[in-house]
């Protein structure tokens, strides 16, 4: 996780969405902002920017949202697009309104298809997001997969090869782990993302996804207490585990 910096009160509450600089200005000034119980009703005070802040700042006597830095783990329902251009659901939809006002905007680590459920990360870091996504950091994704048909027997071996190339491209895919769990049923480990790259591996040994649930990345899995839709704030141990090399 980056540095924290030290930012002004009024820029801060902006940039987390609380409202323009002179709406915020109203909020400080009339003394609905406190820190460590002491109201702070000089709009122009440096706050250094730490991890606990929403712990010991409250506005209008709510704690305040969580500073940038911000990292969280979604488990992602089916039907929801991991964009904030396309029209229908979005799963920026799905997190408190002030959330989709701030500065720096909060994005999805990499996407899941509208048709994939599960874990994703989502970040207002850039810096983490480029690491996470990063081919150097060899962070591992594993998939739940169900097919449409039985599987014919030679998959683990082909996507363990490393020489499984997808239509339409070069380059073969990097070797792929694959747990076989019933004869429709597979957890499949990938450390690429390319584009549809699950459903395309399956494709191209004859078989058809109709339902792909993601569950880990790197060594985080998503929590069984974690429903459809909701999502919880990552802690450094967490992010410890998204970043632990697995394959
Ligand atoms: N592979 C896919 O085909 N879809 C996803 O959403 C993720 C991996």
């Amino acid at each position: 996780m980056s540095k924290a910096p030290s930012l002004r009160l009024d820029r801060l509450l902006s940039n987390l969405g609380y409202g323009s600089r002179r709406e915020v200005q109203q909020l400080i000034w009339a003394g609905l902002v406190t820190l460590d119980g002491d109201v702070i009703d000089d709009s122009d005070e440096k706050i250094a920017v730490t991890r606990d802040l929403s712990a010991r700042m409250k506005v209008d006597g709510e704690a305040l949202d969580p500073p940038p830095g911000l990292a969280l783990m979604m488990n992602k329902p089916l039907g929801v697009t991991c964009s904030h251009k396309e029209l229908g659901p979005l799963v920026y939809a799905l997190l408190p309104e002030r959330w989709r006002r701030r500065e720096p905007a909060i994005s999805t680590v990499g996407r899941l298809d509208k048709d994939t459920s599960g874990l994703l990360l989502m970040t207002d870091d850039g810096a983490l997001l480029h690491k996470i996504i990063s081919p150097r950091s060899n962070v591992s994704k594993r998939y739940d997969v169900t097919l449409d048909r039985p599987l014919r027997g030679d998959e683990v071996k082909l996507f363990a090869a490393g020489t499984l190339m997808l239509e339409g491209e070069d380059k073969p895919l990097l070797p792929a782990p694959m747990e076989v769990l019933s004869e429709r049923r597979a957890l499949v480990t990938i450390t690429e993302g390319r584009y549809h790259q699950v459903r395309r591996m399956f494709a191209a040994v004859g078989n058809h996804v109709t339902a792909l649930h993601r569950d880990r990345i790197g060594g985080l899995a998503l929590p069984d207490d974690l429903k459809p839709g909701e999502y919880r704030l990552l802690n450094d141990a967490d992010l410890g585990n998204v970043l632990e090399a697995r394959v």
